[in-house]
């Protein structure tokens, strides 16, 4: 019996000891950083990149220029193109963490909501750069932003229309089509255009809608307008805009996508622009064209290549150096009084 018992001892303390060899292999195994395959294979610095879409000619060059860069500095994008919708953007921010990219980039598609997911950027040690547009979090949560500085787009376009309207006496009434609602460059042309106007006080928006910065909304806002046109004896009504009866002397809209899908619906009416000042931003060829030949007013530049400067910044963080909390890219303005002979194609 006294013999039954001692085996049946030995064998417990075997299966015990062979548990804990085991239990202790996996423990061992699990707490190892998983190592990154890519990084491994290549060697390269592996970027994740979260983009909002492709609503309009700007968008599709800025994300040309980040796959150019990429490519020239020897850097592994993962992509994730989010339609348009933050929830994707989430999604692909968290898949670049689990996969431990090197540096996250992302355009932040409205300002608020990344607290949480930035967190988690910043507790797997992963910095993120804000591309593009910007964010209403902790700055802490990130690295730093590259791209326009919206306050001053929106400056540029009330400045030439003060300029356009020095010798009107009356007031003069402002149609305003604005992109993304919560998205921080609408917030920053919207603020900037208002702090320049606001210092006379003949300048009125009688309108604000959002167009969320495409052209087929530009096109729906201006089948309104004009299906409501009035017909004002005292002026040429075939080619003014009226709002809710209130005659309309300029038109700033916050993009081209939007202004383009203007010029497209006033062409169907067999319209032109000629009493109306139009002001867009972006400018892409197609509304540089547009301003050539006398459709358009002035085009403040929104420089979508940012492709170069953002490759500059992966490279300063993954050597763990700091980057600066703003860095924004060289813009300017095009209007009807510049010498069209001196533009360059503008390439988006
Ligand atoms: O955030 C930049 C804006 O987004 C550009 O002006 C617009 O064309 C784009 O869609």
């Amino acid at each position: 019996m006294k013999g039954k018992i001692k085996t049946i001892q030995i064998f417990s303390i075997t299966i015990f000891s062979i548990a804990v060899i085991f239990l202790m292999f996996f423990i061992i195994r699990s707490s190892k950083k998983p190592v990154k395959q890519t990084e491994t294979q290549s060697g390269k610095l592996i970027l994740g990149f979260s983009q909002i879409g492709s609503e309009s000619a700007w968008r599709t060059r800025n994300t040309q220029s980040i796959f150019e860069a990429a490519a020239e500095n020897d850097i592994q994008i993962l992509f994730d193109d989010a339609q348009q919708k933050q929830e994707n953007q989430l999604k692909a921010i968290r898949s670049f963490i689990v996969y431990q990219v090197d540096v996250i980039a992302f355009v932040p598609i409205v300002e608020d909501g990344w607290d949480n997911v930035l967190l988690e950027a910043k507790d797997a040690g992963i910095p993120v750069i804000l591309v593009d547009r910007q964010i209403n979090a902790d700055p802490s949560l990130y690295a730093g932003f590259l791209g326009e500085n919206g306050l001053e787009e929106g400056r540029r376009a009330a400045r030439f229309l003060v300029n356009k309207c020095r010798n009107m006496k009356d007031e003069v009434t402002i149609f305003e089509m604005s992109g993304t609602e919560n998205s921080s460059v609408v917030r920053d042309r919207a603020k900037g255009f208002r702090e320049v106007i606001s210092e006379d006080p003949k300048f009125k928006i009688v309108h604000s809608e959002d167009g969320d910065f495409l052209r087929s909304r530009g096109k729906e806002i201006g089948d309104n307008l004009l299906t409501k046109v009035i017909i004002d004896k005292s002026v040429n009504s075939r080619n003014r805009l009226y709002y809710d009866g209130v005659l309309i002397d300029a038109v700033y809209s916050h993009n081209d996508s939007m202004t383009l899908g203007l010029l497209d619906s006033l062409d169907a009416h067999g319209m032109n622009t000629t009493g109306t000042i139009i002001i867009s931003v972006d400018a892409e060829q197609k509304s540089i064209d547009a301003l050539t030949k006398g459709r358009l007013n002035c085009v403040v530049e929104c420089n979508p290549n940012l492709g170069p400067k953002l490759m500059e910044l992966v490279k300063e963080i993954a050597a763990g150096r700091p980057i600066p909390r703003i860095t924004y890219n060289n813009e300017t303005v095009f209007t009807e009084d510049d010498d069209f002979s001196k533009y360059k194609p503008r390439g988006y």
